[in-house]
């Protein structure tokens, strides 16, 4: 899916494929520098993180396994509210491993914050957050921190690269906002 395919929805692009696939290398290299070579557990929380994960993992030298998560956030409307469910736990045992989760967004930062005290207590040898959008709002309401943010961006709605509105524009390969009417109609 591409540009062409939501004109008329299309508001405006803040992240281009080639913007993101540059980020993506530069954390790769940090992320390499890092571990230097330890074996890391890429955790994926679905859905949304599918694209990063696919794109990331391949730009890396350190060796790594993958392993996913799905969690469902009860809230109000478009709000969280931190009160996290696991609809599907990871198969892999994370203890003494080095865990990298892998996030599409982190807007409130609940979801994340409650994944990682979850997964502390599976006592893995390190974790570490790596994200490819982090909303402006969430810097200051998180307690946890994000090691690596490929994007900060303003509070908008944002779809594309695995983030989506109603099930649709995942599969767009940059990052937008959506003119009003598809919210509206
Ligand atoms: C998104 C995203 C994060 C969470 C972030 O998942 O993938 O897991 O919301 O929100 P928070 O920082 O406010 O907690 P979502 O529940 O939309 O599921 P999806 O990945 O299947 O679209």
């Amino acid at each position: 899916m591409n540009e062409k395919d939501i004109a008329g929805d299309l508001e405006e692009i803040l992240v281009t494929a080639e913007d993101m696939d540059k980020r993506l290398d530069e954390i790769a290299g940090e992320i390499d520098a890092y571990y230097q070579g330890e074996q890391v557990l890429m955790i994926g929380v679905l859905r949304g993180s599918l694209m990063i994960m696919a794109d990331l993992s391949r730009k890396l030298s350190t060796p790594v396994a993958m392993d996913w998560m799905a969690l469902s956030s009860y809230g109000s409307g478009t709000q969280s509210s931190g009160v996290v469910r696991i609809l599907k736990d990871l198969t892999e045992d994370i203890k003494v491993r080095h865990v990298l989760i892998v996030e599409d967004i982190i807007d409130s930062g609940l979801t994340l914050s409650w994944l990682v005290a979850n997964l502390e207590t599976r006592e893995p040898a390190s974790i570490k957050i790596v994200t490819a959008v982090r909303k402006s709002e969430a810097v200051c309401r998180m307690n946890v921190n994000a090691d690596w943010v490929a994007f900060d961006l303003p509070d908008a709605f944002l779809v594309g690269y695995g983030l989506d509105y109603n099930e649709k524009y995942r599969n767009l390969p940059f990052i937008c906002t959506l003119a009003e009417h598809v919210y509206t109609s």
